[in-house]
């Protein structure tokens, strides 16, 4: 896994959107996986800057939602469908007809997911997968003992990401939905580049676990691992606890002056 430490959130969130613009830039076409939650707003308000001051173009991108809440119809104010539409979808131009999210209110959940998948496919896969970590190590909604090679499903939130995400909601965290529909780490593992992103020092345990702990469904997390092309941006703090991180920046400091000069 690729490490990548910078000073702040600002930092991190800044180097996170030049990535997703230079693979745009790339690919016009690309298939974006999208995370929602607190990390990726100041990445989803770069992007929104690119779009604006440097005409990066989201008009042939595509993008799918990691997850939804189970329940909450997508103009709901807590709904994943609002948050996007607020964060990014609402400013940037990408056609309304490439947008997916998994859809919270279905009757027939395991169709659906199966569905989702499908679509997935249809598109081509997706190219570049945005994720934040829950405090419990989880990526999308698989909580802990949630299967590596899980795919897109119902899940029950666990009790610690139920507490975590009552502060988007207006009352106490009986209003959190305590199911959701979220890609499975079999579907995560299968974009071409996972982008990680974490913040703070409350992320810095489970950073640790995951990058540096061992492959395990207890941190789903980990199993990015696995995963031939993972990027990891993290700020100081979120990076804090990893015993390896002199290594990491000697890394990239080294592979930057490499990929500028040469091996000479
Ligand atoms: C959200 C998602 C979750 C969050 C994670 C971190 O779509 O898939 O895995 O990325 O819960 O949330 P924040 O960024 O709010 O700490």
């Amino acid at each position: 896994m690729r490490v990548i430490i910078e000073e702040d959130y600002g930092a991190m969130s800044r180097r996170a959107a030049a990535i997703v613009a230079a693979m745009i830039r790339d690919k016009p076409a690309l298939v974006l996986g999208l995370a929602t939650g607190g990390t990726p707003i100041g990445l989803y308000s770069e992007l929104i800057h690119r779009n604006r001051e440097e005409g990066l173009a989201f008009s042939r991108v595509t993008t799918f939602n990691l997850d939804e809440y189970y329940g909450l119809p997508p103009q709901h104010e807590q709904s994943y469908g609002h948050f996007m539409r607020k964060h990014l979808f609402d400013h940037i131009n990408v056609p309304e007809g490439n947008i997916h999210l998994p859809d919270g209110t279905v009757v027939d959940v395991d169709a659906f997911c199966r569905q989702y998948e499908r679509m997935i496919d249809e598109a081509g896969g997706v190219d570049l997968q945005v994720l934040g970590i829950g405090a419990d190590g989880h990526i999308g909604f698989n909580e802990p003992g949630s299967s590596l090679a899980s795919r897109t499903r119902l899940v029950a939130l666990g009790t610690r990401t139920i507490k975590d995400n009552a502060r988007f909601f207006q009352s106490n965290d009986q209003a959190v939905p305590r199911a959701a529909i979220t890609m499975g780490v079999g579907t995560i593992l299968e974009a071409r580049t996972c982008l990680l992103l974490a913040s703070g020092t409350n992320k810095a345990g489970v950073v640790a676990q995951a990058i540096e702990g061992p492959i395990t469904s207890q941190v789903t997390a980990s199993a990015l691992q696995l995963h031939p092309h993972t990027i990891a941006i993290l700020d100081q703090r979120a990076a804090s606890l990893l015993r390896r991180k002199d290594e990491y920046v000697r890394s990239e400091t080294l592979l930057r002056e490499l990929r500028a000069g040469g091996p000479g």
